[in-house]
């Protein structure tokens, strides 16, 4: 085929697949016609080689302007008129991974949109707090326990007043309790979600975790009142099935004290109760606590409780170990 044909047929291509075989005749390593023309000049003798190859080079120049022509033609076209590659715009776009919530947020915001239907209130503590804050004004006698250096971390803040309280970083949500009654008038309820600190670790207990509080106080409030909020909320958070009970427990900042303990099958085993867990601790707020918030416990009275939030979800989900929630494995994120 001579180079004039080359041409004519490179002028009347339609689509790319026809302009890349054109070239590859062209121009292939091995067999390209102008290939084998220009691997053919050293036969000849040196004047004819110098004419033969300019020749061959203004063919070559020629040919592959026509060709990148064509290619930014066809190239051009399938932009606008998409007739080159025609895809289906009728398609779903892939679908992107998406991020999301983790599980212990979303369900704090969970918790407070079921307290939140009740008309409770949320309160935020703060994670740092004081000895008598989480202790004293809780009515914790000064040689209770849980005070031990074992239990609780004490943080080191310099310079401080020799007769400040040491500060802690808060073993329970209890504390809020407090701050609430100092910063609000009776009636109330108030819910309060967040991380807590004690000296704990293995596969059910982690040095963080987190709680939810909550506060109810105002004329005539029982321990009735108490166990039907509970119980209404454990429903929606974990299953309308869920079979429980209430016994005694003692936590010096409530009088008389509860503890509410589920039954559960799963692969969380409560290795003291059984197949029956304890998920939260509870009872009619001690007068004393009221006393030290300035609220008259002749006059108020309520409840307080407080749940292990990790505790709740490694039964709805029978997640087997507690440190899956902080370890930011993806295999274990995606699935919530
Ligand atoms: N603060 C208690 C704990 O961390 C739980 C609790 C809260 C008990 C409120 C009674 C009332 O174990």
């Amino acid at each position: 085929m001579s180079f004039d044909e080359y041409k004519k047929r490179i002028k009347a291509l339609k689509r790319l697949d026809e302009l890349e075989t054109i070239e590859h005749e062209l121009f292939g390593r091995k067999n390209g016609a102008l290939t084998l023309c220009f691997n053919n000049l050293h036969r000849l003798s040196p004047d004819k080689k110098r004419q033969e190859a300019s020749t061959l080079n203004r063919v070559k120049h020629d040919l592959t302007t026509l060709l990148e022509e064509q290619r930014e033609r066809i190239q051009g076209k399938s932009d606008g008129s998409l007739s080159a590659t025609p895809f289906d715009v009728t398609l779903s776009a892939p679908a992107h991974d998406c991020g999301h919530l983790h599980l212990i947020p979303s369900f704090m915001t969970q918790v407070e949109e079921v307290f939140g239907r009740m008309g409770f209130d949320t309160a935020y503590g703060n994670e740092i707090e004081t000895e008598e804050m989480n202790f004293d004004l809780l009515n914790f006698p000064p040689d209770h326990p849980a005070r031990d250096a074992q239990d609780i971390f004490y943080v080191k803040i310099p310079n401080l007043k020799k007769d400040a309280s040491k500060p802690v970083l808060r073993a329970h949500t209890s504390p809020v309790q407090l701050h609430y009654m100092q910063t609000h008038k009776p009636p109330f309820r108030m819910i309060c979600p967040g991380r807590v600190y004690r000296r704990d670790a293995d596969a059910t207990h982690s040095p963080v975790f987190h709680q939810f509080e909550g506060l109810m106080i105002g004329e005539n409030i029982s321990l009735a009142d108490m166990k039907g909020v509970m119980i209404a909320a454990v429903k929606e958070l974990l299953s309308p099935e869920i079979t429980f009970r209430f016994r005694t427990g003692y936590f010096p900042f409530v009088e008389p004290g509860l503890e509410m303990d589920i039954q559960w099958q799963g692969d969380v085993k409560d290795s003291r109760e059984g197949t029956w867990l304890e998920i939260a601790g509870c009872g009619m707020v001690h007068p004393n606590v009221l006393k030290n918030a300035k609220i008259d416990p002749k006059k108020w009275q309520g409840f307080a409780f407080g749940f292990g939030v990790e505790r709740l979800l490694m039964i709805r989900h029978r997640i087997p170990d507690i440190r899956l929630f902080y370890e930011g494995d993806l295999r274990f994120l995606k699935q919530f």
